[in-house]
């Protein structure tokens, strides 16, 4: 196993407060990392760095935990530019534009599904992400559900079940025949391959009572929940995610005090994705809301063809700061810290010893320049697992 140590870091954000000045970033100025293997071995002043095998000079540029990307729909086909163009001119996002995409990706061969889904992940990469989550939620029959998860699951553990996108077309006049499916036999197919079990839990998708039935029956095969919750209007989804424990409420766009003290006072971690909001021109959610009543917040892109159709969480972190009331240094702890509490992952989101080698390399002198320099690729460098892939 080869070790490498990368030295003159100007600032390395190791999300440790006691590796580093006590924020929650765990700031460290000039800086050094050792990988040994997949694994952080050390993180201290460069100056102190221990000898290894490789060396490699940062050349006064800023390293931090590649980004937790804990939420996004990566296994569909086709495009729905059209759907874009229309909202930019106007027409309210719905729902039901799920079924554009449901459509292409029954279509679709396992060959093109697969190969769209390296696409993004490679572009993801690409802006930095080393873990991604990614459900299925666009066969929503029984072999599409699962063939979905069993694609999704080559790529990453963080496999997740969201044959409670929306009713199945199929089943318009029966949403509770749908139900029955989807915890039933779909629920049987697809459970091998998940970690996770989601549901959209908002007007036009599933309600309340259907939402607790769905998730109940993922939790009884093992599935832990987490929810797709009051993105578009007021609802019951956020209270629901806390009170089954789910490890995230998601888009947490529209939010009652009640919510948010039932998220303050949960294990259930608010997952806000400004990507949404930015391409259907919707209101912002509101992190410094949550932020300030002690709720972990997390950030992730949502990338899907219809409601947010980008891979870049640098992106997202410049839209939370511009436009949510964050602070960089809480929007760079969401996307990396904050994305693994919300998939109930210690082992990555951080740099600190015995961590997983998933470090970020900008060529910037600090992060915080992801908010100040929008628009900009400034990711020069991604190690995953130890291994350089970028
Ligand atoms: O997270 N909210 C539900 N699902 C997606 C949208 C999917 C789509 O429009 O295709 C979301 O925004
Ligand atoms: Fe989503």
């Amino acid at each position: 196993m080869s070790s490498t140590v990368i030295t003159n870091i100007a600032t390395l954000v190791t999300n440790d407060p006691s590796l580093g000045d006590n924020s929650p970033l765990g700031l460290i100025q000039d800086a050094a990392v050792v990988i040994d293997g997949d694994r952080v071995a050390w993180t201290g002043e460069s100056s102190k760095a221990p000898a290894t095998d490789n060396r490699l000079d940062a050349e006064g540029r800023a390293v931090l935990p590649g980004f937790v990307d804990s939420h996004s729909h990566l296994v569909f086909a086709g495009d729905r530019t059209q759907e874009f163009n229309a909202r930019m001119s106007g027409r309210a996002y719905r729902a039901g534009g799920i079924r554009t995409t449901v459509a292409a990706t029954r279509a679709a061969t396992d060959a093109a599904l697969e190969a769209n889904l390296t696409r993004y992940l490679a572009e993801a990469l690409r802006q930095g992400t080393t873990t991604f989550e990614t459900k299925s939620g666009y066969g929503l029959t029984t072999a599409d559900e699962s063939r979905s998860l069993r694609i999704a699951a080559a790529h990453t553990d963080e496999v997740t079940y969201l044959g409670a996108h929306i009713v199945s077309p199929d089943y318009a006049d029966d949403p509770a025949g749908y139900v029955a499916l989807v915890t039933g036999e779909m629920l049987d197919a697809c459970a091998p391959y998940a970690r996770w079990i989601d549901v959209f839990c908002e007007k036009g998708a599933f309600d309340g009572d259907q939402a607790r039935a769905i998730l109940t029956a993922g939790k009884a095969k093992g599935l832990h929940p987490r929810v797709h919750a009051n993105q578009l209007s007021y609802g019951p989804g956020v209270q629901l995610a806390v009170e089954l424990d789910a490890a995230s409420a998601d888009h947490c766009t529209h939010l009652t005090d009640t919510d948010v003290d039932a998220l303050a006072s949960g294990n259930t971690v608010a997952t806000l994705l400004p990507g949404a909001e930015f391409s259907t021109r919707a209101e912002w959610p509101n992190a410094r809301r949550l932020l300030d009543a002690g709720v972990t917040v997390a950030l992730s892109t949502d990338c899907n063809p219809g409601s947010s159709f980008t891979s870049s969480v640098p992106f997202c972190i410049a839209l939370a700061v511009r436009d949510m009331g964050m602070t960089p240094d809480e929007a760079v702890w969401s996307a990396t810290a904050g994305g693994a509490a919300a998939l109930r992952r210690t082992d990555v989101g951080r740099i600190a010893p015995g961590a997983r080698a998933d470090l970020t390399l900008l060529d910037a002198p600090s992060h915080v320049h992801l908010a100040y320099r929008p628009g900009v690729p400034l990711v020069t460098g991604v190690w995953r697992k130890g291994v350089r892939e970028l």
